[in-house]
């Protein structure tokens, strides 16, 4: 399996498009074959986006594997790639979500899938939090 390095950088906005000074993002994801770390921290990490200025961030890890989530003897359903984040920030909407890689042979059968949350080839992705 090859890890392929991927970076992603961007803003937390608020729905009129502020920035939000200090979120908390929480980031998860399962390796490069698919198996998520149960026990430890292993691509699992969190980060207050702030540190490049109002509401930026950075991710450095790498492009997750699909995974099987069909139970043995019933027909294969797949998982396509995904990254799972939550944002929270004080006055905010905590905002779970996950994002999808173009491309990928299980996209369309997912049942969780939505074109809206594809990362584009650049990295850059937006998040927008709902004022409470
Ligand atoms: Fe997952």
């Amino acid at each position: 399996v090859t890890e392929n390095l991927l970076e992603l950088n961007g803003r937390v906005l608020s729905t009129d498009g502020q920035p939000v000074e200090v979120a908390l993002m929480e980031f998860w994801q399962a390796d490069p074959e698919g198996v998520y770390d149960e026990h430890g921290t292993r691509h699992r990490g969190n980060q207050i986006a702030d540190a490049n200025g109002p509401g930026t961030y950075r991710l450095l890890t790498f492009v997750p594997g699909d995974y099987k989530i069909s139970e043995p003897g019933q027909p294969d359903e797949f998982r396509c790639a995904h990254i799972h984040v939550k944002v929270s920030a004080s006055g905010f909407k905590t905002l779970t979500t996950q994002l999808y890689f173009l491309n990928d042979p299980h996209n369309g059968t997912d049942r969780w899938f939505d074109p809206r949350r594809v990362l584009p080839p650049s990295g850059m992705f937006d998040f927008v939090l709902e004022r409470v």
